[in-house]
């Protein structure tokens, strides 16, 4: 596990999706203060549908936004199971980014073809603001997934026997979604108590390869964790319900790094 991680534990989903969009937003206003952009990587899966559509309400400069894609499944341009249809969906049709800066993964064109397009497009990105990722039961995260190798030269992959339907797809690589300012993860939805414990323990997977240079911060279910793993973590740890934000800003400072 990532010694710099600030986890962040909440009774249920919404809960996460409101504490997360408010740190994206934060996040925003941050980085358009201080270099007049704010680059977001999107997280795909389900997770984080219900965080873009509370941010498709947000009042933000929509205009210095810059969207990016941590991963996407090679499909149709226009299927259900796009990464890029959901986000497209949720958010980036109801707000008013322009297209030229919205930066999706052309898998469409054929996995190898989409991952080399899309690789100067992270070289000349990087660093970004924020990075948003979501958790498989496996340990995966974006297209990164257990017992995969990759050439670690490259900011983006082709990925070809994902384990995860459907079995082709692209990655940024750990390098690059670990070259951010901030790395949220969101991990609700299944059942994934088993990995976050093997995470915790310290195993090899590819979500504690995210090694950016601040604290990374996990949004969680408080079901899936187990404090015996961590006796070390104050109670303060946690989110509590109905002051979400709060929370986690009071004891941001005081978290273990
Ligand atoms: C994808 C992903 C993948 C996802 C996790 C969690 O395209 O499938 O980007 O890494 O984020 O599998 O997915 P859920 O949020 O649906 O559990």
């Amino acid at each position: 596990m990532q010694e710099n991680s600030r986890w962040h534990a909440f009774e249920n989903a919404d809960q996460i999706a409101v504490a997360a969009c408010q740190q994206i937003l934060n996040a925003a206003k941050r980085a358009i203060a201080n270099h007049g952009m704010f680059k977001l990587v999107l997280a795909g899966g389900k997770t984080p549908e219900h965080v873009y559509q509370l941010l498709s309400q947000a009042d933000t400069n929509w205009s210095k936004w810059v969207i990016y894609y941590g991963d996407e499944r090679s499909l149709p341009a226009d299927h259900p199971d796009r990464n890029s249809v959901m986000a497209s969906q949720a958010l980036l049709s109801k707000v008013s980014i322009p297209a030229e800066q919205i930066h999706t993964m052309p898998t469409e064109i054929g996995t190898e073809l989409a991952a080399a397009f899309y690789q100067p497009l992270v070289a000349a990105a990087l660093p970004f603001d924020l990075v948003l990722l979501g958790v498989g039961e496996d340990g995966h995260t974006a297209s990164l997934f257990p017992e995969h190798q990759h050439d670690q030269g490259e900011l983006v992959h082709a990925v070809y026997n994902s384990p995860k339907p459907p079995q082709e797809r692209i990655t940024l690589s750990s390098a690059a979604l670990s070259t951010s300012h901030e790395v949220i993860f969101l991990i609700a939805g299944g059942n994934k108590q088993e990995v976050v414990k093997h995470w915790q323990q310290g195993a090899d997977l590819p979500v504690a390869r995210i090694q950016p240079e601040n604290p990374i911060d996990i949004y969680i279910l408080r079901e899936y964790l187990q404090f015996e793993t961590r006796p070390d973590l104050p109670s303060a740890y946690c989110g509590q319900s109905g002051h979400a934000l709060d929370s986690v800003n009071q004891h941001r400072d005081n978290m273990p790094r």
